[in-house]
């Protein structure tokens, strides 16, 4: 296997060649840290939003979705400490003028970088990370507004919309998927840390005193769910925020790790965030925000227990941690092992000639694997062993060879990425077989 940057370097090629991911106006030069997802990207991105949706919302009574705007209130992010304390300490070198977070270990050797000089740094200043904007026709204090940093206070401002509508007692959750933004000083590591990102975020409302419990629920569950997607155990582990580390809203958090080529590094954070957000928010508005209990009439603002997920960074791990090079019958090839669930691709399906009632056959069968839903990919260029290399480097688990051999029985073969082992099915069985492994 390649060295830890060599293997980055290979995957951000790989994305690019197959269609994962591209860097957002590459005719222009690119912009900075800012990544868009092509053909495959955006089915694997889908396939992973869709799975923590399922997991947290359609298999769960206690937990209502929500969608809601990346434009808030000002005021929210003024209740929410956003606007005082969501900053970066900001270092600039004296001598070629590039700006650092002054908390990274290279930083605080008082060396630059970049170029190299030796007490390079004056005073750190407090650097606010959210984006900043106008709204309406005229630029003055009164129209700033903010570019969400975190999807969470969309669903604190409606907790008692949600909480009312959809009849739901405390404790309950409200779940989110959506973009938030972060003028990131330091962003990098491909689509590890971006500017633009998009986030799969739990609040968890609780009564208080359930809430230790209920954070080592959620921890335990949010841990199973990176696991039952595939990624490997020994790659992930917790890691439990010291004083210095916990934001200004958390009483308590992990995060879940994950090692990367550059390190362990943050995958996932679950917080608790008592009634700091609700409280606040009750002041700032001047709403009551209390759930009332029915059965003894108690009124309490809620505990929030958190669980915040990038979306793009659940893709980097499942890409690196299926991402593979090995050599199989004397041949070199690259594998991104994703499990069947989040692969772009589900099958492949291949004439292996292109000749004798081959290609209209296969093409049968793809058509109606797609108009099944189950996206299915035709491809009869090249030899029969180059298709399988680049359905093996796109993550395609399952390729269907239509051969001599079907138009004497009717039966194809469906060849296993990870095994490689062939196994042959009746052409009308194909659907039924993929479905099956795909639950
Ligand atoms: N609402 C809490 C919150 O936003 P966070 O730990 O700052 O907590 C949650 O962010 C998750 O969002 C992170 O664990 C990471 O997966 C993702 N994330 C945060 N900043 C990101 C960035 N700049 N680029 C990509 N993903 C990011």
């Amino acid at each position: 296997m390649s060295e830890p940057q060599d293997v980055m370097d290979k995957l951000v090629s790989l994305c690019k060649r197959r269609g994962y991911i591209f860097q957002s106006s590459e005719i222009y030069g690119g912009t900075g840290s800012v990544w868009d997802y092509g053909p495959l990207g955006v089915e694997l991105k889908r396939n992973v939003k869709e799975a923590w949706w399922t997991s947290m919302v359609h298999m769960r009574d206690d937990v209502e979705g929500l969608d809601a705007s990346i434009l808030m209130h000002p005021r929210v992010w003024e209740a929410s400490g956003h606007v005082a304390g969501f900053s970066d300490p900001l270092i600039e070198c004296k001598s070629c003028r590039r700006r650092f977070r002054a908390d990274l270990p290279e930083v605080q050797e008082r060396q630059c970088p970049v170029c190299g000089t030796r007490d390079a740094f004056g005073e750190a200043r407090q650097f606010n990370l959210m984006f900043k904007t106008f709204m309406g026709p005229v630029e003055d204090t009164s129209a700033v507004i903010y570019l969400r940093p975190e999807t969470a206070q969309g669903s604190y401002v409606n907790f008692l919309n949600i909480q009312q509508s959809a009849r739901q007692k405390v404790p309950f959750g409200i779940a989110q998927i959506g973009k938030a933004f972060r003028n990131e000083i330091t962003p990098g590591n491909f689509i590890f840390r971006t500017r633009e990102f998009e986030q799969m975020e739990l609040q968890f409302f609780v009564k208080p005193g359930s809430d230790d419990e209920w954070f080592e629920q959620w921890k335990a569950a949010r841990m199973e769910w990176h696991l039952a997607n595939g990624i490997r155990k020994e790659k992930l582990r917790f890691h439990e925020h010291g004083p210095d580390e916990l934001a200004h809203y958390a009483k308590k958090a992990f995060d879940i790790e994950y090692e990367y080529p550059f390190g362990w590094k943050e995958f996932e954070g679950i917080h608790n965030r008592t009634d700091f957000d609700l409280s606040r928010h009750q002041e700032y508005s001047g709403k009551r925000l209390e759930y009332i209990d029915p059965s003894t009439n108690e009124r309490f603002i809620p505990y929030v227990v958190e669980t915040a997920v990038g979306v793009d960074r659940t893709m980097l791990v499942a890409l690196i941690d299926g991402y593979r090079e090995e050599t199989v019958e004397g041949e070199e090839r690259v594998v991104l092992g994703l499990i069947p669930k989040l692969a772009p691709i589900k099958v492949a399906v291949f004439p292996l000639v292109k000749k004798d009632g081959l290609p209209e056959r296969a093409e049968k069968l793809h058509a109606s694997l797609r108009r099944a839903a189950v996206n299915s990919f035709y491809d009869d260029a090249g030899s029969i062993g180059r298709r399988y290399r680049r359905q093996d480097e796109a993550g395609t688990p399952w390729c269907v060879t239509v051969d001599g051999q079907t138009s004497v029985d009717g039966s194809v073969t469906i060849r296993d990425r990870d095994t490689l082992v062939q196994v042959r099915v009746a052409e009308d069985r194909v659907l039924g077989w993929v479905k099956e492994r795909l639950l």
